[in-house]
């Protein structure tokens, strides 16, 4: 038998051959890619418990200010193909990588996962992401002026042309009154939702490639109408008053997001945290996600 210094030191040198996988994080609404309070927190907290690890906080444009103004204003399908590129082009991912999506950066990196299959996403957490949509806005996450273009625009319909091709939230907007509107003008979340009559078989092969989709619901949300949707939940057809679970709807049944296959196979995990909108602690952060999915 070897002493034991020799396994010591074989598992250390066995654990230093393989670099962990990286880790790719999309902002919120209101956020950008690297406030120390913010990001750059989630950043240092997944470098600090994951050794070696590398972590991209991605920055939508050339810089902070216009990354932050992108994610109100700036079409999602154009969000979706700089990403694209910026992941492609990065020689640090192209064994693959792990996504952190936070509120509406957890739909964009679904649609990531769903539209650019290369460098392959491995796993996808989403934190209070709104993949139903929301049908309402009772909190802007920005500064007064912006909040205040944003509140004139939804006012003129989240499905008015204009609109719907110059804000982001209108292109997640998903009213359950208005159901042809939505499937007729939406020009984001119909479409990565594979709701329309045509369906995208590519989306599903996609999106059954990830070695688990996590859903982090927060339980307490005020932010995401409905909450579920963080959860693919979402109103009942013709109305906004009950919700029903993922389990239940057409998207889930019909399973054309391969969704369905993804829980039968113990890939789709939906945890439930307490608080509000993305106010979970790092300890949570640390022992329900990172320990278990980043590792
Ligand atoms: C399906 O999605 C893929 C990936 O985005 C795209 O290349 C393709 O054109 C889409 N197909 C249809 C029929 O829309």
């Amino acid at each position: 038998m070897a002493p034991l210094w020799l396994l010591v030191l074989g598992v250390a040198a066995g654990a230093a051959a393989q670099d962990p996988t990286p880790v790719v994080i999309w902002h919120g609404m209101g956020d950008s890619c690297c406030l120390p309070t913010s990001m750059g927190m989630i950043k240092r907290t997944v470098e600090d418990n994951v050794p070696g690890v590398y972590v991209r906080s991605l920055m939508i444009g050339p810089n902070i200010i216009d990354d932050t103004l992108n994610g109100f204003f700036r079409p999602v399908d154009s969000q979706i193909e700089e990403v694209c590129q910026k992941l492609a082009a990065d020689e640090k991912l192209q064994g693959g990588y792990n996504a952190m999506g936070f509120s509406q950066g957890g739909q964009f990196l679904r649609a990531v996962a769903q539209r650019c299959p290369s460098p392959p996403m491995k796993n996808l957490i989403t934190f209070g992401g709104q993949h139903q949509g929301v049908f309402g806005l009772p909190h802007c996450l920005g500064t007064t002026g912006v909040c205040e273009i944003v509140r004139e625009m939804l006012d003129l319909g989240a499905y008015n042309s204009y609109v719907q091709s110059h804000l982001v939230q209108a292109q997640y907007w998903h009213d359950p009154t208005k159901r042809d509107e939505y499937l007729e003008v939406s020009q984001f979340l119909a479409d990565i939702n594979n709701e329309r009559e045509v369906k995208n078989e590519t989306y599903k092969e996609n999106l059954k490639k990830l070695e688990n989709l996590v859903l982090v619901m927060f339980g307490s949300d005020t932010m995401v109408v409905p909450r579920e949707s963080s959860h693919f939940g979402f109103y009942a057809a013709g109305q906004d008053k009950t919700v029903v679970p993922l389990e239940q709807t057409k998207l889930y049944t019909d399973d054309y997001l391969g969704l369905k296959e993804l829980d039968e196979d113990g890939r789709l995990a939906m945890l439930v945290a307490d608080g509000d909108h993305l106010q979970f602690s790092i300890t949570w952060l640390v022992e329900n996600v990172i320990n278990v999915y980043l590792k």
